[in-house]
């Protein structure tokens, strides 16, 4: 999908050694980079940023692997309340001797880690009921210095067709044991423009949809230099 994203490698990183027969996260890394337009979408407006990134809810982190497979070098730092993905996050970062990358538990429900730089919210907000989601990104605000951007990707509740299969994939997600927490709802763009803008920062929408059915968004938000 992205010759700047090698889905085998950053798969085999998932393999250990130990678990032998325990294919399912590398084979969810395979499937994940090679179909969802997500990595290729934000590789290009994080290949060249010099700012510490701050990647909330990162799961087992393949955005770290995409940023140093594609030569950016900027400090990664994922946060994610599954210590179980943070364990394997860990694992595959150090098993291919990632630099500069850490991973730690973090729920984000209780606030967001102290940062400067850069920060991503990449398909996570929708885990958090509306107040939460706006403490979540007014947290990430927070975080950008001048130059440094937010960058959102969610899907957004309207009334599309579109909207109501991103819920139910993510409704089985949490039912099938992927996603500790079941998903509450979509923010609303108007509602997430508003935090943004007000906030200063010059906001850009592009639309996500890949080949796939969901009613997904890129959201950057940049606070000017
Ligand atoms: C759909 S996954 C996205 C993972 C990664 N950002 C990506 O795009 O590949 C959503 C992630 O948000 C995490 N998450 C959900 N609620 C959270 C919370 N309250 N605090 C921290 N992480 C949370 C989940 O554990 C999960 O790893």
């Amino acid at each position: 999908m992205n010759a700047a994203i090698d889905a085998g490698v950053i798969a085999r990183a998932y393999l250990a050694p130990e678990r032998p027969f325990d294919r399912w996260h590398a084979n969810y890394a395979r499937w994940k980079l090679a179909r969802d337009p997500l990595y290729p979408g934000v590789l290009p407006l994080l290949r060249d940023d010099p700012q510490p990134l701050l990647d909330l809810g990162c799961g087992i982190g393949l955005l770290a692997h995409v940023l140093r497979g594609a030569g950016a070098a900027q400090a990664y730092r994922g946060v994610d309340f599954d210590a179980a993905k943070i364990a394997r996050a860990r694992d595959a970062a150090i098993r291919r001797q990632l630099q500069d990358v850490t991973f730690d538990t973090a729920d984000l429900s209780l606030g967001v880690p102290a940062h400067r730089g850069s920060v991503t919210i990449l398909d996570m907000l929708q885990y958090l009921p509306g107040p939460l989601q706006a403490n979540v990104v007014s947290g990430a605000i927070s975080c950008l210095v001048p130059g440094a951007q937010l960058l959102i990707r969610t899907g957004i509740e309207d009334a599309s067709t579109r909207s109501r299969i991103t819920d139910a994939v993510d409704r089985i997600g949490h039912r099938i044991g992927w996603m500790r927490s079941t998903p509450q709802r979509y923010p609303r763009r108007e509602v997430l423009t508003a935090m943004l803008e007000s906030a200063g920062l010059q906001v850009e929408w592009r639309p996500h949809l890949g080949g796939n059915l969901f009613n997904n968004w890129l959201v950057s938000a940049r606070r000017p230099a």
